[in-house]
């Protein structure tokens, strides 16, 4: 499965990459929002830093305005992807941008009807919201095991873009229904990291190691 960060702030993109485990960078209004400078910089900035796919979102809501936006956006850098909302109008505009040639991300996606809907009007990448559906009640990774299947089933070359990811199991779970990417904010890929018997075990391999220098100083690396 791919790893996507769900941000725009570059040092952490930055951080996480000289890693090698950042496979694309989703964005949305609220995520550039909070960083400082110009959109189009931080996108440009953000396709420097990331060979993978870059989502950056329009703000129109008519046809026109996101076709208009979604050409403007991919003239910034060859990796951009066009994040359109799954709205009437937003479903046109993904016919007509992705027949441009221009790779869409249907975002905003709650139902495997609306991801099956984005599929057929051309999307590359469709982004069901799971940590909001969870919020209200619903489990959120139904849509997301719906999707991988109806997307199988048809041979739809859409591919399952898992967004609104709240904590690790999600990953996991994520990835055991077959999801191909899972975007997460820079906390949880950091948390995906962490686990407390790694940390007590690497402190164990040094102070033993510190240890048996004291006694036997010829013992270096
Ligand atoms: C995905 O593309 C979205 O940017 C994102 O995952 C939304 O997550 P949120 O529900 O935490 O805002």
């Amino acid at each position: 499965m791919k790893f996507y960060l769900d941000t725009a702030n570059l040092p952490s993109i930055r951080k996480f990459n000289q890693m090698g485990i950042v496979d694309g960078i989703t964005t949305n209004p609220s995520l550039v929002s909070k960083e400082e400078g110009e959109f189009e910089d931080l996108i440009i900035a953000i396709c420097k830093e990331v060979r993978g796919p870059v989502s950056a979102e329009v703000v129109s809501t008519d046809h026109d305005g996101m076709v208009k936006e979604a050409k403007h956006l991919s003239r910034l850098a060859g990796n951009v992807v066009v994040k359109i909302p799954i709205i009437p109008e937003g479903l046109r505009a993904t016919k007509t941008v992705s027949s441009l040639g221009i790779p869409v991300n249907v975002t905003l996606v709650f139902s495997a009807n609306q991801g099956l809907l984005a599929a057929k009007a051309g999307a590359s990448y469709v982004s069901p919201f799971i940590g909001r559906l969870d919020d209200i009640g619903h489990r959120g990774m139904e849509v997301v095991e719906d999707l991988v299947k109806i997307f199988s089933n048809y041979k739809l070359k859409a591919e399952v873009l898992v967004g609104s990811i709240r904590h690790p199991q999600h990953v996991v779970d994520a990835a055991k229904v077959g999801a191909n990417i899972a975007t997460m904010p820079p906390e949880i890929m950091e948390k995906l990291i962490q686990h407390p018997l790694t940390d007590a075990g690497l402190k164990r391999f040094l102070d033993d190691w510190n240890k048996a220098r004291k006694e036997k100083p010829s013992l270096t690396i």
